[in-house]
């Protein structure tokens, strides 16, 4: 792997489905894990083979099937998790266990462990992990707020059993994107053996800086970013897919990594997930909201229809739309009207324009948008064309 290419690690069918409400079927999985292999998503994570039978078949169904993916499988810190989540993986031309444990003093309190015993439950689990796969991802969760001592030690004993990937998560969106960028810098200049692994970031929504706490992780030496089709995931969500992909698209210059993503299919996995999940996508959300290439004031209808560069700073085939939408309402001007009706097959002559113009704006006024049958009918209505 060059030293500018960036991983994508998906986890919309594990951290994404653990959203409430957002379960999916069997087959919905399996056609969402067909969508990001082909899309060229280097790890999915496909579930927490220990979680149900549901989640072990749906984990083992996915690794069979997969092409181009390694197809990775989440386990807590003891033998039965790792086990379980071997048996799902194994039959992936590519697998991976990924195995974590809460290191910070609040997840520490929970299995009620000091931080030598917890050290110890690190080294056994993670040799163990490694006998059973060669390609092993360890994770401290809550990262963000682990003593920096504990973490580099943590790290460092994961390292020496084995862990290929060292993933550090944001477990609950704390972090933001200068000290996100300095926990990975420092991590890999101080822990012994870090040259040897990959850093992962892993960012959760709570505080809206995820995609930037991302990319600032991957500007520090972090080479695979962890996230989910249309920031699916607990509480705010993961960060999205859609959005780091993009940005390392559009601002290469100022970012120059690579990801392997097709991002012309990102449009229709992102519909994909949101039915099947049951969790639409806010109208002006970034790069597959409804409104994230449509325009409706006049002034920007106007640009658009000149440059398309005056408004827009990516192209809508670049995700996978059609092409722009210039929706006409109370904002939109004259130009913005006439092309319409051209593209529905009527030329009108500028009084005839000046007249359906006022009552189009009459009619805006009363609704949120004018569609293509409304412009028809204030045509037909005062005869203004043949
Ligand atoms: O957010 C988190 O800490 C996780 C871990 C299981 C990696 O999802
Ligand atoms: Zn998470």
């Amino acid at each position: 792997m060059t030293q500018d290419r960036v991983l994508i690690f998906d986890t919309t069918l594990r951290d994404g489905e653990q959203s409430p409400g957002a379960t999916m079927t069997h087959e919905e999985k399996l056609e969402i894990a067909e969508l990001l292999d082909d899309m060229g998503v280097d790890i999915i994570e496909a579930g927490f083979p220990i979680a149900s039978e549901g989640d072990f078949r749906a984990v083992s169904e996915i690794a069979k099937r997969s092409k181009n993916s390694t197809i990775c499988g989440l386990a807590r810190a003891n033998f039965k998790d790792i086990e379980r989540c071997a048996e799902a993986v194994k039959h992936a031309g590519s697998g991976r266990i990924h195995t974590f444990i809460g290191t910070s003093p609040l997840h520490r309190a929970i299995p009620n462990l000091d931080m030598d015993q917890m050290a110890e439950r690190i080294h056994e689990t993670v040799t163990h992990a490694r006998n059973l796969c060669d390609n092993v991802q360890w994770s401290p969760m809550d990262a963000t707020r682990t003593e920096w001592d504990y973490l580099c030690r943590v790290i460092e004993i994961a390292i020496k059993a084995g862990a290929t990937t060292i993933n550090i998560p944001d477990t609950v969106g704390y972090t933001a994107p200068r000290e996100s960028a300095d926990l990975i810098r420092r991590l890999i200049e101080t822990v012994p053996g870090a040259d040897e692994v990959i850093f992962a970031t892993h960012c959760h929504n709570d505080l809206g800086m995820a995609t930037a706490n991302s990319l600032a992780a991957v500007e520090a030496g972090a080479r695979q970013i962890e996230c989910t089709i249309n920031g699916l995931g607990e509480r705010a969500g993961n960060t999205a897919l859609e959005e780091v992909v993009m940005a390392l698209k559009v601002r290469n210059d100022i970012m120059p990594f690579q990801t392997g993503i097709d991002t012309t299919k990102i449009m229709n996995i992102s519909r994909r997930v949101a039915t099947a999940s049951g969790f639409a996508v806010q109208f002006n959300k970034a790069i597959v909201g409804k409104n994230a290439f449509a325009h409706e004031s006049g002034i920007h209808q106007d640009g658009m229809l000149k440059n398309k560069e005056t408004f827009e700073i990516m192209r809508p085939e670049d995700v996978g739309l059609a092409g722009t939408s210039l929706p006409l309402g109370k904002h939109s001007g004259r130009a913005a009207l006439r092309a319409k009706l051209e593209s529905l097959g009527y030329e009108l002559a500028d009084n005839q324009l000046k007249d359906l113009f006022v009552r189009f704006k009459d009619l805006a006024d009363r609704k949120k948008e004018v569609y293509d049958d409304d412009l028809i009918a204030l045509i037909r209505q005062n005869d203004t064309v043949e």
